[in-house]
């Protein structure tokens, strides 16, 4: 029985309007707005047609055997999207049969453990005006609760994800029987998640346009005897100190042979003049990451035969962009690139056509995941986004160009997120002409 929209909005409206919107307290990002958490959550009860739906969260690593590193604990990204919250160990309830329609469940709060790892949101009412959800309890109650629900239906199909590996036995516990026919949760959420609402959007922005400045400022600051790591920490002094809070992916800075190895990350050589430089990096901002490849000439001048293949690069892609738009098919963008690379390579890649060498897809959804969730047979619709990014890699010659872009699909076609982030040869060269702003090294800038 799922609760019609105006029905539950009265019931939650109390909770909204009570709450301070600090779901995640002191987050660069701010909140994700209570009433967008509603609709998505309401979107995933109407697609689960009245089932249950258990999701459970991330838990905290344990600092002895898993080593965590950095600000370590992520909140699993569909635990993220439904309740804006990042407590660990928490599990979220849909389609309950009593008494309402969403619950949250949550540790008891723990002095001993918050005295290593600061306070913690425990069930209580302070727990029900950051979530915005109604029905918070002790997760001492999940496994009673559930199993009491799945009793009271006829048919016990539910939708589960544990959201964490650990969480599944505790999990089983609770759903019994009922688990031999449940349904994997994440193809649902997987198709809500490909089309991004008003604050996933505002949050992918930020994060394209963190890393627009870092690719820029690495252009100024490269130079021959610059360790590709040096770049790197650079890149990620940017991410950090405009608020993104983690990297969506580890950076790739790969120069000469390096450039040819297309994830790339260990970051450890001498830049020499002559070579190229493959910078494929993203900024995570409020969960969202954007992914953006520029491959610049260390010299700061494109020789002629890098300039040919890094046209023959960009051109492809403006043959992919050109299909962009409601009704394509991520295939289709394929099949643009390749076309225009086989009609084009005349003798660049030797005998062969320089698509040989494009070993790799054109494209991948963007959002909460580096390589989002989603089905690749979708056809295109608005709101969702996207790379594209071809390359051609040649090992013999120690020479990889990718460059790759963020797309949002619009009514009408789309929208380069990226497109203040220049992709001519000359505009990038102009830019490494400019003096460093952040960092400069011996031999570059002041
Ligand atoms: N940055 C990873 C990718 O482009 O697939
Ligand atoms: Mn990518
Ligand atoms: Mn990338």
């Amino acid at each position: 029985m799922i609760p019609d929209r105006a029905t539950l909005t009265a019931c939650l409206a109390v909770a909204f309007l009570s709450s301070p919107g600090s779901a995640q307290v002191g987050a660069p990002a701010g909140p994700v707005p209570a009433e967008l958490l509603q609709e998505r959550r309401v979107r995933v009860m109407e697609a689960a047609a009245g089932a249950p739906v258990v999701l459970g969260s991330s838990r905290l690593r344990d600092l002895e055997r898993e080593y965590p590193q950095d600000s370590d604990f992520r909140q699993s990204n569909d635990f993220f999207y439904l309740t804006g919250l990042e407590t660990p160990d928490a599990w979220l309830v849909l389609n309950l049969p009593t008494p309402g329609s969403e619950g949250l469940y949550l540790e008891p709060r723990d002095p001993a453990q918050e005295l290593w790892t600061g306070e913690k949101l425990g069930p209580g009412s302070e727990a029900r005006a950051r979530s915005g959800l109604a029905d918070v309890r002790s997760s001492d109650r999940l496994v009673t609760d559930v199993t009491g629900w799945l009793g009271q239906l006829e048919a016990p199909a539910v939708y589960i994800d544990p959201g964490d590996p650990a969480h599944v036995d505790r999990l089983g516990e609770a759903l019994g029987e009922a688990r031999g026919t449940a349904r994997q949760l994440g193809p649902t959420l997987a198709e809500l998640r490909m089309i991004k609402d008003r604050d996933e959007l505002r949050r992918l922005r930020e994060a394209v346009r963190i890393t627009t400045e870092a690719h820029q400022e690495a252009w100024r600051a490269a130079g021959a005897g610059m360790h590709e790591y040096e770049v790197e920490a650079l890149i990620e002094y940017v991410f950090r100190s405009r608020g993104a809070e983690r990297v969506g992916f580890p950076s790739i800075v790969g120069s000469a042979e390096n450039s040819v190895t297309l994830h790339y990350d260990k970051n450890r050589r001498m830049l020499q003049d002559g070579d190229l430089v493959v910078v494929d990096i993203g900024a995570e901002f409020g969960y969202y990451t954007a992914d953006l490849t520029r491959t610049f000439p260390v010299s700061g001048q494109f020789t002629d035969r890098q300039r040919a293949v890094y046209e023959l690069v960009l051109s492809a892609q403006e043959a992919a962009l050109a299909e962009v738009r409601p009704g394509a098919t991520v295939g289709r963008l394929e099949q643009a690139a390749r076309r225009y690379m086989r009609e084009h390579s005349g003798d660049l890649c030797g005998g062969e056509s320089c698509a040989a060498y494009f070993p790799h897809g054109i494209s991948h959804w963007l959002g909460m995941d580096v390589h989002d969730v989603g089905n690749y047979g979708t056809t295109l619709a608005p709101g969702m986004v996207l790379t594209i990014e071809p390359g051609i890699y040649l090992p013999d010659e120690s020479l990889g160009v990718r460059i790759e872009d963020n797309v949002l699909v619009t009514e009408d076609g789309y929208e380069l997120l990226s497109g203040s982030l220049p992709r001519r040869p000359e505009e990038v060269e102009r830019i490494m002409s400019e003096a460093p702003r952040i960092w400069s090294v011996a031999g570059k800038g002041s």
